[in-house]
Parts: C-alpha cells; structure tokens; sequence
C-alpha cells in the first residue's frame, strides 16, 4: 500500500498491487491509463475539497486511497465491457457494471485496506436522494467520504474524454451537475463551487486537458487544440 505523495506513483502502485492480489495478469492498456488518469484527476480534485472542508489528516490519506482507487472493480471486467470504444453501454451491460463498486471493495479488501478505504469505495456510487447503487442510501446515511467523492468523480467524468463522446466544457459540466444536484450533497457541492471558481482549480484543469490530449491520440478523435 503506497500512500505517498505523488499521485501518479500511488495510484499505480496500488492499482498494480490490488490486480497481483487478485490474480489478474492481464487487462486492455487502454483501460488501464485512463483508470489511472482518472484515479489521478478524482484523487487531485477530493485533495482540495478536503483541504477546504478542513478535515483531518488522517480522514484525508483514508479518502485520497479511496479515491485513486474508487473504480478498480471496472478493470476486472475490462474484458467483457471495455475494448469498446464507440458506442454507449447497453441495458445488460450497465448492470454489470454497477458491480465495481462491490467488485472493487471485496478486491481491496482482500489485499487489506482499511475499513475507511473499503467503504467509501462501496458507496461511491450512492446518490444523495437514495436514488443510487449498490445500497440506495440516502443522505448522511452515505458515509462522507463517499459523498465526496460522488462529487469529484461526477465532475472528472464530465471534463474526460469518453470512447464515445468528446469531453464537456468545464461551464458544461458545472451546469449539468447544478441540474442533477439532487443526486449531490448541496453542503459539499457549494464548496465544491467555491474551489472551482477559485485559482487553486487550475491544477485540474491542466491536469484534465493533459489526460484528454493522451486520449485524443489514443482514440483518433479528431480534436483541434489552439
Ligand atoms: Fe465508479
Ligand atoms: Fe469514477
């Protein structure tokens, strides 16, 4: 378990020593960088929530591992749903994919992770209206750190380039979450606002065209950058 400083280094290093535990000795690179690149971008974005919301050190190198490993559970299916780069998942295949938040936890479990770690993990997917997976908690019932996460995570997917569709603008997706808020915790998305219209935000924007420039190239989506 690597829970140093450099947030590339440690998401690697974790991701790699949760797939030996596992035994999974093979998964499609692609997948693999834009895991990382978004366990980096979620990971970086959760540091300065935290940093704003005051919380504990302890708290924050809890949450920080959660975050850089908070979808680990979708690159063991990466054979069965990735390797698509077109298209939209299906019916089916949604529900499968709502496994990683179980499949990621009992992984991370295995290797021995705190409890803090494992359920923020589980829960990152909950919807501050009930109205999420995989137990449909609701409000504070989600443990915080999994409602702040649900808030990075959503906001990091948005500005990310997808296999089959192009990244939103940063407005965009600002816009979009304030349309879905019922799904976020209104306390930690208004901070979540404040560090977004505020300088400390520039590290994720650059962050965020550095992956999506990767991606441009991996993918062959046209894309002209002035
Ligand atoms: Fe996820
Ligand atoms: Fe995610």
């Amino acid at each position: 378990m690597y829970t140093g400083t450099d947030d590339f280094q440690m998401v690697y290093t974790n991701i790699m020593g949760v797939f030996k535990n596992a035994g999974i000795s093979s998964v499609i690179k692609e997948d693999l960088d834009d895991a990382i690149d978004h366990g980096v971008m979620v990971m970086k974005t959760v540091r300065l929530l935290c940093e704003a919301l005051e919380l504990s050190d302890g708290f924050k190198q809890s949450i920080l591992l959660a975050a850089g490993l908070h979808d680990v559970g979708k690159l063991q299916l990466s054979h069965v749903l990735y390797g698509r780069k077109k298209e939209a998942l299906h019916v089916d295949e949604m529900r499968y994919m709502r496994m990683h938040a179980a499949n990621g936890r009992d992984m991370l479990r295995g290797c021995g992770y705190p409890e803090g770690v494992l359920e923020a993990v589980y829960h990152h997917h909950e919807n501050y209206d009930g109205s999420g997976y995989p137990d449909n908690l609701a409000g504070t019932k989600i443990p915080l750190s999994s409602r702040i996460i649900k808030v990075c995570d959503l906001f990091c997917a948005l500005v990310s380039e997808r296999p089959y569709r192009a990244a939103f603008e940063f407005d965009t997706a600002v816009e979009m979450m304030i349309e879905d808020s019922k799904d976020l915790d209104m306390g930690i998305f208004l901070e979540f606002l404040k560090i977004y219209h505020s300088e400390k935000f520039e590290e994720i924007r650059q962050y965020a065209e550095y992956a999506n420039a990767k991606k441009h190239y991996l993918h062959g989506v046209e894309s002209v950058v002035i």
